[in-house]
């Protein structure tokens, strides 16, 4: 599909602290402290001239920024609320459009890891079981929060004046302050395990770090 049906296998040997899966010491006299972790026998399966890698990468950084913005734009200047006629409704359109958004993002998300290359060391069935059980919690993470926070909660509703009455403190906030950003993270992370795709991984961990970015915005 994406016209380039090879993969980049690059060779790497990195100078690295003591931190690697594959660390290995360099023979006796030389550096006697320092560990190389030896990368070459693990290829890099990233097709980086696949047009739908990029866009994956790009609608999972786009997405927290977006309701962010658009967001604390409501907050100072109530546009939706003028628009539509009370801040429930402007809440509730920005609502679905972040839905809208985010089914649009794991769709590209999926092609994306339709595209890209496999990863051979992933075929392992305990790592296909890790991967449902990723999607599962993650799952149950993003509906409980959703179900604590309600739907103003969920989308932002305290950047429209709509305030909760209490703070909410039960489960899943009782485990992280942020249970449905892991949840999406987890997600991505089981889909990119069920797939065998370093990829997949890669872009979990892109969205993580995007949420984690939010967050500190939302702050
Ligand atoms: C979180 O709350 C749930 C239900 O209220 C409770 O069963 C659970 O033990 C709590 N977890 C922690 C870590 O406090």
């Amino acid at each position: 599909m994406s016209g380039f049906p090879f993969s980049f296998h690059i060779r790497l040997q990195t100078i690295f602290k003591p931190h690697g899966l594959m660390v290995r010491r360099k023979p006796q006299g030389c550096c006697d402290d320092v560990i190389f972790l030896d990368l070459s026998e693990m290829d890099l399966n990233v097709d980086l001239t696949d047009v739908h890698f990029w866009v994956s990468l790009a609608t999972i950084m786009f997405n927290p920024f977006f309701w962010n913005v658009v967001a604390r734009s409501e907050y100072r200047n109530h546009t939706l609320e003028h628009f539509l006629g009370s801040p429930q409704r402007g809440c509730i359109f920005l609502g679905i459009v972040i839905v809208g958004l985010g089914i649009l993002r794991d769709w590209l998300f999926k092609i994306a890891i339709e595209s890209q290359p496999r990863w051979s060391l992933l075929h392992e069935n305990w790592i296909l079981f890790l991967g449902y059980a990723c999607i599962l919690f993650g799952c149950y993470l993003v509906f409980t929060s959703y179900w604590a926070l309600g739907f103003y909660g969920t989308f932002l509703g305290d950047y429209f004046g709509i305030l909760m009455d209490d703070k909410v403190t039960g489960f899943p906030f009782n485990i992280t302050d942020n249970p449905m950003y892991w949840g999406s993270t987890l997600n991505f992370l089981g889909t990119a395990l069920v797939k065998a795709s370093q990829s997949g991984i890669f872009l979990s961990l892109v969205a993580g770090v995007s949420y984690q970015i939010a967050i500190t915005f939302e702050g």
